[in-house]
């Protein structure tokens, strides 16, 4: 199978997550790239796309690359946020990812992710943001090594969902 792991990234925490991922898919043919990178995006049979939540959503050179995978990619979602990881903005960001992509979506993975205070400061003075921002102070120090674990457990069952779909689609 072959596997591309695929992020967009400002201040480095979706990179650090991708990497984990990256690491996760040991046997596999695998590359590791940031979406700007990434040349051809035709025949790889899985791909993991990371972006950092902004703005409640997908950043825009996210949904640019969501919107280009070929239907014939089995596609697994990750993201990085301020908010805390059981709040609606998270899976909300999530679910507008999915809407982007034509092919199947095999899962997604999201934690959070560390905020600069001088966007914490500044995101606090507008009334559609205060509330994640208000949260985001208690997102220091992450992804942390639990989060990253937790990405690579997300990571090897997305594979072994993979490698069923494809059996079951030779049988
Ligand atoms: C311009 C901007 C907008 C953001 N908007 C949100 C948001 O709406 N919700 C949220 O939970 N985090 C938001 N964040 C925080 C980032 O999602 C978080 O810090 C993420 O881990 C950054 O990932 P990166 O280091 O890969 O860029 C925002 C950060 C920036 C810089």
């Amino acid at each position: 199978m072959k596997i591309l792991v695929t992020y967009y990234t400002k201040t480095g925490n979706t990179k650090k997550v991708a990497e984990s991922i990256y690491q996760a898919l040991d046997k596999n043919d695998k590359e590791l790239k940031s979406m700007k990178e990434v040349e051809g995006i035709e025949g790889y049979d899985l791909i993991f796309c990371g972006f950092p939540v902004h703005a409640h959503s997908v950043p825009v050179p996210a949904q640019n690359f969501l919107k280009k995978i070929p239907p014939s990619a089995k596609v697994a979602l990750f993201s990085t946020h301020g908010a805390q990881r059981e709040g609606q903005m998270p899976k909300e960001a999530i679910r507008n990812a999915i809407g982007l992509v034509k092919s199947e979506v095999l899962g997604s993975f999201t934690c959070r992710g560390e905020v600069e205070q001088e966007v914490i400061d500044e995101l606090m003075n507008r009334p559609e943001h205060r509330a994640w921002a208000m949260e985001a102070g208690s997102a220091q120090s992450h992804p942390d090594s639990a989060d990253l674990e937790d990405a690579q457990f997300f990571a090897k069952n997305i594979v072994r969902k993979a490698v069923s779909f494809t059996d079951f689609a030779r049988k």
